[in-house]
C-alpha cells in the first residue's frame, strides 16, 4: 500500500513527454431546480494527456454524466473552461466522439449504416469506397465481420454496443468519452467488450474517458483511475495510476501481486 501511494514512482511509459489533451479547468456546473440551484460540480481541475485512457469512478448522482455530457459539448457549462487539445470548446464537435450506456443505433438501419451515418459526416469529401472502408474495418474489429448488413433490431443488446464502438472509433475522434458503456451488459458480455475496446484503443491510443461503476472495470482498462467525491459540490478527490503493463491481459492483471491492493484502495474510497 505504501508503495502504492508512491505516484511519482509510478510511470506510464506510453504518456511520457505526451501533450494535455483534456483540460477543464475550474469547472463548475449548476442545475436549477424547483428548490433553488443546485451545485454538482464545484471547481472541478481535470487534465488528461493525448493517448491516456482515464477511468472515473464516484456514486451514483455525484455528476460524473454531468462531466462526461459537458466535456462532449452536449451539456451547457456554468463555470469554468474545457480544452481540447488546447482550445476551448464551444459545443459538440467531431473531435468528440461518445458512447451511453443505451447503443442509441436508429433501429431500422444495419450495423453498417448505422456507422455510415457518422462517417458520412465527418469524412464528407471522402469516396464511397472508401467510407464503405472505414466502416468495415471498425466494424470487423469489434467482431462484428459477418453481420455489416444485419438491422439494429436483430443484434443483441451486447452487438448493439459493439456497433456504438465500432461507430465512435471510426469517427476518428482525438477523445472517446464513454458513459457506463457496459453497464446493462451481463458479466461475460461486458468482458468480451473490455477486451475489445482494449484492443482498438491499443492500436489507436486515442485519449479514453470511461465512466463505470465497476472498480475491476476501473482498474482493467485504465491508466488512471479518477475517484470523483459525492455531491453537491463534487470535485475529483484522488487518483491512482494503473501502472500494469500495455497490452493488458486480464489474467496477468487480477493475478498481479498488487491487484487487491489497488482494488482495496479504490473500494475504500467509494466506502467513505
Ligand atoms: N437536467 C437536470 N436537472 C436537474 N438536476 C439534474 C439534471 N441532470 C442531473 N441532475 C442531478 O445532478 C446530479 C448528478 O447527476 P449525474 O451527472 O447524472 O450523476 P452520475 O452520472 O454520477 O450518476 C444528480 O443529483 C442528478 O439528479
Ligand atoms: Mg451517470
Amino acid at each position: 500500500m505504501e508503495a502504492l501511494l508512491k505516484k511519482e514512482t509510478k510511470f506510464i511509459s506510453h504518456l511520457d513527454g505526451k501533450p494535455e489533451m483534456l483540460v477543464c479547468d475550474g469547472l463548475r456546473k449548476v442545475y436549477p431546480t424547483p428548490k433553488g440551484d443546485y451545485v454538482v460540480l464545484d471547481n472541478l481541475q481535470l487534465k488528461i494527456k493525448q493517448g491516456e485512457f482515464v477511468s472515473i469512478i464516484g456514486h451514483s448522482g455525484c455528476g460524473k454524466s454531468t462531466l462526461l455530457t459537458m466535456i462532449a459539448g452536449l451539456n451547457n457549462i456554468s463555470g469554468g473552461t474545457i480544452y481540447i487539445d488546447g482550445e476551448e470548446i464551444d459545443g459538440a464537435g467531431p473531435d468528440r466522439a461518445v458512447v451511453f450506456q443505451s447503443p442509441s443505433l436508429l433501429p431500422w438501419l444495419t450495423a453498417i449504416q448505422n456507422v455510415m451515418i457518422g462517417v458520412k459526416q465527418v469524412f464528407p469529401r471522402a469516396g464511397k469506397a472508401e467510407k464503405e472502408e472505414i466502416c468495415k474495418y471498425y466494424l470487423d474489429k469489434v467482431g462484428l465481420g459477418n453481420d455489416f448488413h444485419k438491422r439494429a433490431t436483430s443484434l443483441s443488446q451486447g452487438m448493439q454496443q459493439r456497433v456504438g464502438i465500432a461507430r465512435a472509433f471510426a469517427l476518428k475522434p482525438k477523445i472517446l468519452l464513454l458513459d457506463e458503456p457496459f453497464g446493462m451488459l451481463d458479466s461475460l458480455t461486458r468482458g468480451e467488450l473490455q477486451d475489445v475496446l482494449l484492443e482498438i484503443w491499443q492500436k489507436e491510443k486515442i485519449t479514453t474517458v470511461a465512466i463505470t461503476h465497476d472498480v475491476d472495470e476501473s482498474i482493467f482498462l485504465a491508466d488512471r483511475v479518477i475517484m470523483m467525491t459525492s455531491g453537491p459540490y463534487a470535485k475529483i478527490g484522488d487518483e491512482l495510476i494503473i501502472p500494469f503493463e500495455r497490452p493488458r491481459n486480464r489474467k496477468h492483471v487480477l493475478e498481479h501481486p498488487e491487484y487487491y491492493d489497488y482494488r482495496g484502495y479504490l473500494i475504500n474510497f467509494l466506502n467513505h
